[in-house]
């Protein structure tokens, strides 16, 4: 269906809410785009889209018949349906509803030549997740969890989700790995440890990367502003960077 044929196609999944897909996958969509590579951003969380608020952006007036998508900076391509929906108008749509519009926001909007499409889906495993394999067909899923093993429950889940409909996972990210004291600098390891190694290890997948929690990086995102940007020559540019290397490798 997506017509983008020379396009490297990722999806971020996690069987969990609240664990950064969204900030992962939208970190990761600006890095890759300041690398040089043309760079789609797509916000398939239908009942919660939070990309256009992570970037700040909206979209520009458009006259054909193709919808033109948000810009953030030259090579970055965005688009979720916050953009066309009321803001806090809830959208109400069953199964085969979302498919449709799935299938419409690849068709109808115009991502011209993209080296790269970053999918946002919603947790879990569902209609959004089946129509994203059926329609966008991701080259691989980047899989989001934190170190709780709560979250490793869900995470289990999508990553058979994933093996079971044949998809490849490119790797784990951990997520609110741990939190610097600002006051004597040590790590505290808020959700615990060890819980995403055992995953990856289980999954045969590398663990790509671990987070820090860190409070500027939850209010930047209010603010429209992706950390990999603001918060240059940090730790979390450090790991973006390896999750960027992985996704090139692809
Ligand atoms: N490393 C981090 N440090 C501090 N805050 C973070 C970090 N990662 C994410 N957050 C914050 O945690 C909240 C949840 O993150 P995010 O929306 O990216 O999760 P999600 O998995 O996409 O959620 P949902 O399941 O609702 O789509 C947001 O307020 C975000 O700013
Ligand atoms: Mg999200």
């Amino acid at each position: 269906m997506l017509t983008l044929e020379k396009t490297k196609k990722l999806a971020v999944m996690s069987g969990k809410g609240g664990v950064g897909k969204t900030t992962i996958a939208v970190n990761l969509a600006v890095a890759l785009a300041s690398e040089g590579y043309q760079v789609g951003l797509l916000d398939l969380d239908l009942h919660g889209p939070n990309v256009q608020r992570m970037l700040g952006v909206s979209l520009p007036p458009s006259e054909g018949e193709k919808i033109v998508p948000a810009k953030y900076g030259e090579s970055l391509k965005v688009f979720s349906l916050a953009m066309i929906l009321q803001e806090g108008a809830p959208v109400i749509w069953r199964g085969p509803l979302k498919h449709k519009a799935i299938e419409q926001l690849t068709k109808d909007v115009d991502w011209g030549e993209i080296d790269y499409l970053i999918c946002d889906l919603p947790p879990g495993t569902g209609d959004e997740a089946l129509s994203t394999f059926q329609i966008i067909k991701p080259d691989a899923v980047i899989i989001v969890s934190t170190p709780q093993k709560v979250a490793g429950d869900d995470v289990r889940r999508t990553m058979n989700f994933v093996k079971r409909l044949n998809g490849k996972i490119l790797g784990v990210v951990e997520n609110m790995s741990y939190l610097v004291c600002p006051k004597c600098g040590e790590k505290i390891f808020l959700f615990g440890k060890g819980e995403t190694e055992k995953i990856a290890e289980e999954f045969n997948v590398p663990l790509l990367a671990r987070i820090p929690m860190d409070p500027e990086v939850a209010a930047l995102s209010d603010d429209g502003k992706p950390a990999v940007v603001y918060k240059r020559e940090t730790v979390i540019e450090e790991e973006f960077r390896k999750i960027v290397e992985k996704v090139l490798a692809l």
